[in-house]
Formats: C-alpha cells, structure tokens, sequence
C-alpha cells in the first residue's frame, strides 16, 4: 500500500503457497497448472455450475447447508435440488442417487454441488463416502463441485479427503478466508483434476479474478499460517467438547453433535421453540445464532452456533440460551 501497488494481481505465489499447504497438511500434490484464482468460493462455485449445467437445470445440495447454496444459483436460473442429510448429519446416499436418477431424467443435465466439511455441523466426510458419491456421479454423468473452504479446519480424530483425490473429474474450491478469518480480503481457488476438462470449459468462459490484497493475504496465510492454525485448531478442539458438556448440562432436551470439523455447531431444539428458535432466543435471550430455517430442509427448529470465540463468551451465550428454555 505504501509503494502504491493496489492494481490487479501480479506474481503473487498464491497458487503456489496453496499447492505446497495442500501437500504438507493433506499430501494431495496439486499442480498448480490446474488450478485457477478466482474471486470469491461463492462466485466461483455459481461459475462452475453455470458451466456444468443448462437454464433450468438442477443442482443437487445436502441441507441444511450453507444458505448462499440456494440463493445464487437460483437466481442463476437453476433448480436446487435437495437430497437431505440423515439425522446425524453425514451424507445420505440413497437420496442423492434419487435425486441424481430425477435431475437427470430425460438427459438434463445436472450438477452436485457438496459441502466437504460440512457448513453447518461440521461433517467431516470420510474416503469411502466420498467414492460412493464419485460412483454415482459417474453412473448419472452428474458434474460435481466440492466446496472445500472449511478444509484447514478439521479436528483431531478426523481427516480431510480432498474430493478431487476420489475423482480428478470434479472442481473443488479452496481459500485461506474461513480458517484464517480473511474474507474481508476476499480470494479463492478453483481446482481441477490433471487435465480437467471440467476446469478447460470453465477457463473458456470470462471470470475475475481475485483482488491483489486478497491473493497477497491468502498468500501469506497458507505460506505463514501454519503455526497460528495450529493453535486455533487447538482452541476449537477444547470449545467443541466445551460446548459438548455446556448442552448436556444446561440444555435439557437440545440435541448437538459434536463437530469434526468446521467451527459451526447445530443445535436443535425439537418444538420448544417454534420453528425459529433463533428469533426467540435473540429477542428473549439477547444472543445471536444463525436462523435454522435458512439452511433448508431440516433447519426448522434448529439454530447454528459459532464455536470461534473464548471459552468465557461460549458459557454466556448458553447460559442465555438456557433462559430462554421452557422449565422443565
Ligand atoms: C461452505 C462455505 N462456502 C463459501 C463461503 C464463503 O466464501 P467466499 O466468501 O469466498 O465467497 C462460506 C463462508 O462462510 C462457507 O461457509
């Protein structure tokens, strides 16, 4: 900033100090031919599936999940095709075939769009889940896109499968802004398989690129980064069993499963609440979680919490839930 350098980006290594994290912490060697800078993961998953899709055609999503997972494509003109999560959240393979076997009827095309971890919940999708997917896709010529922007932040006990490791014809969508806490300097990363034909199509087409103060953070972060994740990851790991024995004890009849990755638990709070506890418990409790039912099917009832905070903050914001609990 001081030498006036605020144009685009230059020869920031981003590409490079991703491909060399991506290799140290998960011993997946991405050649960074293959990988494309992009503005944002959203703006670059909205891309991806425009390409891989038709005007009207389905992309199939696992709720709850993320809610920009509905919004953007559907104003992109597609259809959001839901094959939910079982209860204890983890990938339900008979509906996504059901759902591949429909958005493909008559010869559609269609696209997956996977949250891998898992926003919200914090599923940690395991190598043999993760082939059954690429299996089906397979057998329904279904395009998929792996989110994969909550990858750094996996906890002891479970470990990331990058989706393109399973199937090098996928997209997946990397960056530096959720482990980090970068997304005001947005940046990310479109990566493909060794000649992706997936990322050729894509690179066929006009996109922007990322700002040059985003490329030069998230830059900094998977080259420089290690040790402060490190220590952040330890934090997380201490909140979720915090967390853990906060609901067991002091929210009676609140289910939550403790995540494996991620910093975004889910609780759930049957009909105590309404459909919306988040609105009860903002108004009545004064705190602030996310609205369940912006998650799509199987958020009603439920509301998100955001365990990246003091263990001090986590036990008053239960402890407001708490009030707001009917007696039991
Ligand atoms: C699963 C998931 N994808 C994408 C994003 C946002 O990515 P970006 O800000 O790079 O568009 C988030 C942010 O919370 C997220 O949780």
């Amino acid at each position: 900033m001081r030498d006036g350098d605020m144009g685009y980006p230059g020869s920031t290594p981003y590409v490079e100090s991703f491909a060399a994290f991506a290799a140290a912490r998960w011993g997946w060697r991405v050649d960074p031919a293959d990988v494309t800078p992009v503005q944002s993961v959203i703006l670059g998953y909205v891309d991806a599936l425009v390409e891989l899709t038709d005007l009207g055609g389905a992309v199939i999503v696992n709720p709850p999940v993320y809610p920009p997972f509905f919004s953007y494509l559907r104003q992109a003109g597609r259809e959001i095709a839901e094959a939910p999560l079982t209860a204890d959240l983890r990938l339900d393979l008979d509906a996504i075939e059901r759902a591949m076997q429909q958005a493909t009827t008559g010869g559609r095309r269609a696209a997956y769009l996977l949250c891998n971890p898992h926003n919200p919940g914090g599923t940690v999708h395991t190598r043999a889940e993760l082939e059954s997917v690429a299996a089906l896709a397979a057998r329904y010529g279904v395009g998929v896109v792996s989110d994969e922007i909550h990858a750094p932040i996996v906890l002891e006990g479970s470990r990331f499968t990058p989706y393109l490791d399973v199937d090098p014809t996928g997209l997946a969508l990397h960056a530096a802004s959720k482990a980090w806490n970068l997304a005001a300097m947005p940046a990310a990363l479109l990566v493909g398989g060794p000649g992706s034909a997936a990322l050729a199509s894509f690179r066929a087409g006009k996109h922007h690129g990322p700002g040059h103060l985003g490329a030069i953070a998230q830059e900094a972060a998977y080259a420089h980064g290690g040790d402060w994740l490190d220590g952040m990851l330890a934090g997380l790991d201490r909140n979720r069993f915090l967390v853990r024995d906060l609901v067991a004890a002091h929210l009676p009849g609140v289910t939550h499963t403790v995540p494996e990755g991620t910093y975004l638990t889910w609780l759930g709070f049957g009909t105590m609440l309404g459909e919306d506890p988040a609105a009860v418990l903002l108004e009545k409790g004064r705190v602030a979680l996310n609205r369940g039912l912006d998650f799509g099917t199987g958020g009603e009832g439920h509301a998100r919490l955001n365990i990246a905070t003091s263990p001090a903050i986590l036990e008053e914001a239960v402890r407001r839930i708490a009030s707001v609990l009917p007696q039991q």
